[in-house]
């Protein structure tokens, strides 16, 4: 099955081709540049900028997989949760290109697509350039790397792209990330799974594919809310997580104690405001530290430190109580890398197994999309009714 997918629920416009499991093509166009001069996502913009940039970002993911539209099968579309205008660019072109092709629709939840995204795993290809630099597939602990499934082997590149705009987006063609991406499901076991974006903080119990259940999510800010805000506090350009964890790879982690908030509930929601409002006072009272290099990176790290911790154990507790053996995470926080170097350490010594998205999976992209609604198709999901709208509060239950 060919299939086309789109997202463009916040700030990237994004458009895959997948076809059977495997991401022949993901391009990207980011809008962080546009927003940054705001401090945050500006809504009426988002939506602008995926106008501009929704048909040559699919023009490029269609030429990237050398497919053509007539050859598609079916077409999905994140539906929810996301920005209203920003989702509706993404969902109506979806669904007038499965109505003129007389395909099959489907209208994927972004959280959903998120929960699935670890299994999407990347082998650097001998063939692309630039493919040194790619991490070997990450799933880690427990067992080692598993073999890789009859399908990996001598498929078509995944193509990552990405720029700010598509003008860009050509000069950076050669960025591909040179991976092949598939989607690895005869790995899965069922897990225990973080999600953690800019806009949600969840643990959701899955207990086999398409089959999960939240267990618990953020009851006022999301960690990377958390870190974008407190990095705001500090002066640090938007998105701020990227910036503190640069910084807090030199910073000291126990320079400055922060709260844990939530840390000692049994239960497995999150809270963030409380550590976001404490970092305000103590730089209220310590204006003087923005002003040292060394202890602005003392600062991040100690801020980091208390997000991670918290994130940490109540992956790892929530994975024990529901006894699985297996935790993986998503989202655009799972880029940060004390958080993906403390969940493996974690889980070394819980003896359980890691998956981590890649990457370039991790923060909002197409081929999660893509990948989700190939398998609800195959799993004989009855496809989205062209008739249905966006749904921007859709809460993954
Ligand atoms: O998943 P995502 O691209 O968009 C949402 O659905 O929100 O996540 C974006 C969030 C931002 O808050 C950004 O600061 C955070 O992910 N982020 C990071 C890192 N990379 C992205 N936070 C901490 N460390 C990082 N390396
Ligand atoms: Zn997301």
């Amino acid at each position: 099955m060919t299939l086309l997918a789109l997202e463009t629920s916040c700030d990237e416009t994004s458009a895959a081709v997948v076809r059977d499991g495997r991401v022949l093509s993901s391009a990207i166009s980011s809008q962080i540049k546009v927003h940054a001069e705001y401090g945050g996502v500006v809504p009426e913009l988002a939506a602008r900028e995926h106008l501009r940039n929704l048909i040559p970002v699919v023009q490029t993911a269609l030429r990237e997989a050398g497919v053509q539209l007539a050859q598609l099968d079916a077409v999905a579309a994140t539906q929810g949760p996301g920005l209203p205008m920003a989702l509706l660019v993404g969902f109506k072109a979806a669904q007038s290109v499965a109505f003129t092709l007389r395909k099959p629709f489907v209208g994927i939840n972004h959280h959903e697509a998120h929960l699935y995204s670890p299994w999407i795993r990347s082998i650097a290809s001998p063939h692309e350039p630039g493919s040194a630099g790619v991490p070997p597939a990450r799933m880690e602990l427990a067992g080692g790397t598993p073999a890789l499934p009859a399908a990996a082997s001598g498929v078509q590149c995944a193509k990552i792209i990405s720029g700010n705009s598509p003008s860009r987006m050509a000069g950076v063609r050669g960025e591909n990330v040179g991976g092949i991406f598939f989607a690895d499901f005869a790995a899965f076991q069922p897990n225990v799974s973080l999600i953690v974006s800019g806009g949600h903080t969840m643990l959701v119990r899955v207990e086999s594919e398409l089959n999960h259940r939240v267990l618990g999510s953020t009851v006022d800010d999301a960690a990377g809310e958390c870190f974008d805000k407190t990095g705001k506090l500090m002066g640090l350009p938007y998105p701020a997580g990227p910036e503190i964890d640069r910084l807090a790879e030199q910073g000291n982690p126990k320079a400055y104690d922060f709260p844990r908030p939530l840390l000692n509930d049994p239960g497995d929601d999150f809270s963030f405001s409380g550590l976001k409002t404490s970092v305000r006072y103590f730089l209220r009272d310590h204006p003087g530290i923005l002003d040292d290099t060394q202890r602005i990176r003392d600062l991040c790290a100690s801020i980091q430190a208390a997000i991670v911790e918290v994130l940490v154990k109540k992956t790892i507790r929530a994975a024990k109580r529901n006894h699985v053996r297996c935790v993986t995470a998503s989202g655009g926080v799972t880029c940060n890398r004390a958080l993906r170097r403390e969940l493996a350490r974690a889980c070394e010594r819980e003896h359980l197994m890691l998956c981590l998205a890649e990457k370039s999976l991790c923060t909002d992209n197409a081929a999660m999309i893509g990948i989700l609604a190939e398998r609800k198709l195959l799993a004989n999901i009855a496809p989205t009714s062209l008739d249905e709208e966006i749904n921007p509060g859709w809460i993954l239950a």
